[in-house]
């Protein structure tokens, strides 16, 4: 039996999401959007259905407003929800995107309670910590997208400075989704290379300071709307992750108990992604400078939390 892939909200981020868990092969896959936007849904998955004899995959798509089709979902990816607009920060989707959050994590407890949930909507550490309060689902269930993205960004942005391939950069971006993100160039490598040896260090300053406001320069580009291509693969590649138990290890926004001293809070870090779910969160031992700058992430995250009073 093919797994299955719930995708609450539709739009711009869940129409790519559904495309590459198709073509990946990941599962069956049901949209589920509001009941104003049932068609556009369906039309949208029937186009995917109708993609695949040119897409070479297998895979039934569907688009609806009722939450029973999700029910026997192995994963849930919610981008429902506002995405900003020019100008906005993150934090301005607070208010409009608790208000959407709440009643799906609802609905998600009740019709499938035992998926693995990847939360995607903005402000992402928030609105995971108020999806996981609301569910009570086991830590290892629940995460944010956050950390895949900033870190493919981080990828990105040095495989372009340096003019080599993006396979060869490794690295990791810790911390929230957000301008006080912590890019780790002490801690990257291209090709097995220390990027600090090969990068001079006003360069990578420039980097780290274009990966913290990466997604704002796309929000500008854009106009209206948010970045949608790389969230959507970042979301993907952390429910493969689950789906095959690859036990990747994938920079997200898992609950800290403890780890990096940092306690009740999702906040991006490094964490194995297999079966289990969130499976491990891996410590790295941080020099002065990045623990300052680790603080002051959390700091951040703490303050759009308290904000949510839940
Ligand atoms: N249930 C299901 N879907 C909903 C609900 C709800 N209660 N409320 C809104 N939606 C749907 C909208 O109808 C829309 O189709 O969520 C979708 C959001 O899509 P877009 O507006 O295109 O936004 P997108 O670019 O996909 O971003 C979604 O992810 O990265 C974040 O900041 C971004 O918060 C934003 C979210």
């Amino acid at each position: 039996m093919r797994k299955k892939i719930a995708l609450i909200g539709g739009g711009q981020i869940g129409q790519i999401q559904a495309m590459l868990a198709a073509q990946r092969e990941l599962g069956d896959v049901v949209i589920l959007d509001i009941p104003d936007l049932e068609n556009r849904v369906k039309g949208k998955a029937l186009d995917l259905m109708e993609m695949a004899p040119h897409g070479n995959y297998d895979a039934n798509l569907t688009g609806t407003s009722n939450y029973q089709d999700i029910a026997g979902a192995d994963v849930v990816i919610i981008t429902a929800g506002m995405p900003r607009k020019p100008g906005m920060s993150r934090e301005d989707l607070l208010s409009t995107n608790i208000g959407i959050i709440k009643p799906i994590a609802e609905n998600v407890k009740k019709v499938v309670p035992k998926a693995f949930c990847i939360i995607v909507t903005n402000p992402l550490d928030a609105m995971v910590y108020v999806f996981h309060k609301v569910t009570g689902f086991p830590k290892n269930q629940v995460c944010g997208m956050a950390g895949a993205l900033d870190t493919a960004r981080w990828r990105s942005f040095i495989a372009m400075e340096l003019g080599v391939s993006v396979e060869d950069v490794s690295g990791t971006v810790l911390g929230g989704h957000g301008p006080t993100m912590v890019p780790l160039p002490r801690l990257t490598t291209v090709g097995g290379v220390p990027l600090t040896e090969i990068m001079d260090p006003l360069t990578v300053k420039k980097v780290v300071t274009r990966t913290r406001e990466a997604g704002t320069e796309i929000v500008k580009l854009l106009g209206n709307g948010s970045a949608f291509f790389s969230p959507s693969w970042s979301s993907i590649v952390m429910a493969e992750s689950y789906l095959k138990d690859k036990k990747r290890i994938i920079t997200c926004a898992a609950l800290c108990e403890g780890e990096y001293g940092i306690h009740g809070l999702f906040i991006g870090v490094p964490a194995r992604i297999g079966s289990g779910g969130v499976e491990k969160i891996y410590e790295i031992k941080l020099n002065g400078e990045e623990k300052a700058s680790l603080a002051q992430t959390v700091e951040a995250v703490k303050k759009t939390v308290s904000e949510c009073q839940i």
